[in-house]
């Protein structure tokens, strides 16, 4: 089966300036406590540093949930059943969707990710590796509801949302964002989702400030992005990563901390920061297997097994949207 031209569910203006992007930056950047959406750190360059990520020795999470779908692949498919459509929120480079294809039978793969480059490419890759396989790729940002093209066959849907992502949201915002889920994905669906799970602060930190200073590079590209984007003058070597744990909200918290007192412009507005003041730009909550499991039941999501390695360091959890009785 052919790979189908991409649907493309972003808006950008003559100059192809991603409006969302301009809105969000300079929204963020007038605030008290300076912040942007982590989903801006995924243009090219973005994307494939967050893939130098997931290979560092510190960066344990795409290794254990790896670990987790190779082991536990079997299991899953069989709990899913055949013929279902998958549907990946934030496919990224597709890697760890060969483990769940292979097991499966399906009837097509929706990738939807923000970065459209890297979408169509490893789109083509994983073509290559399943060539009876219908890919449909989607650009689109998942935190706004998505509604499926009509191309997408009507049968049952398996949601695939690993990674941790659901930790860049604040609780709220994840609910919002499991349900809207539920939305796309219709009654008779079901999510597999991978979460990151509590552990020793020290390890954590380590994990967001590897030796190696990819996570710093990751997090700067960010400046070095609105300055190519958005007329910024930011000067980033100003500017160091930091990754502190937040125990109130049990998150990881990364920010971009001005070493001067600073002012520079983006889309000709004036910015100014103090040394010492941050940008805010991500946070990567992490939660125990009740805490997920409450998580997804107030999504309307029902949980029917959850996996988690020897380690206890990061879970999948497959959960059913199927309607349960709300009183006995
Ligand atoms: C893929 C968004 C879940 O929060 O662990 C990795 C992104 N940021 N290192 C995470 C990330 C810094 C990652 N997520």
């Amino acid at each position: 089966m052919a790979m189908h031209a991409d649907l493309k569910l972003v808006e950008q203006d003559e100059g192809g300036v991603d409006l969302a992007f301009r809105a969000e930056v300079l929204q963020g950047l007038s605030e008290r406590q300076k912040a942007i959406p982590a989903r801006w750190f995924y243009d090219m360059t973005g994307s494939e540093l967050f893939e130098e990520i997931t290979r560092l020795p510190e960066y344990y999470p795409s290794r254990v949930e790896t670990r987790l779908l190779e082991t536990h692949g079997g299991e899953i498919a069989e709990l899913v059943g055949p013929g279902v459509v998958v549907v990946e929120f934030g496919s990224g480079s597709s890697v760890k969707t060969p483990l769940l294809l292979r097991e499966l039978t399906c009837t097509a793969y929706v990738p939807l990710d923000i970065s459209g480059e890297f979408l169509r490419q490893s789109s083509r890759q994983l073509a290559a590796k399943f060539p009876e396989l219908a890919i449909l790729p989607i650009e689109a940002n998942f935190m706004q509801p998505v509604r499926l093209p009509g191309s997408v066959p009507d049968v049952a849907r398996l949601g695939f949302f690993p990674g941790s992502t659901i930790g860049n949201m604040v609780p709220q915002t994840a609910i919002d964002l499991l349900r809207s889920m539920r939305d796309t994905l219709g009654d008779r669906s079901q999510i597999l989702i991978g979460i990151d799970r509590h552990k020793d602060v020290d390890r954590l930190v380590a994990a967001y400030d590897d030796a190696q200073g990819v996570t710093a590079r990751f997090n700067l590209n960010l400046l070095d992005r609105i300055n190519r984007e958005l007329e910024g003058t930011i000067p980033c070597e100003r500017f160091r990563h930091a990754a502190r744990w937040n125990p109130e909200w049990s998150r990881i918290e990364m920010h971009l901390e001005a070493l001067d007192d600073l002012s520079f412009t983006v889309c000709g507005r004036a910015v100014r920061m103090r040394r010492g003041e941050t940008i805010h730009t991500e946070n990567s909550h992490k939660y125990t297997p009740d805490q997920a499991r409450l998580l997804l039941q107030a999504s309307g999501w029902t949980p029917i097994e959850t996996w988690s390695d020897p380690a206890d360091d990061f879970m999948l959890v497959l959960a059913d949207a199927t309607l349960h009785r709300s009183a006995p």
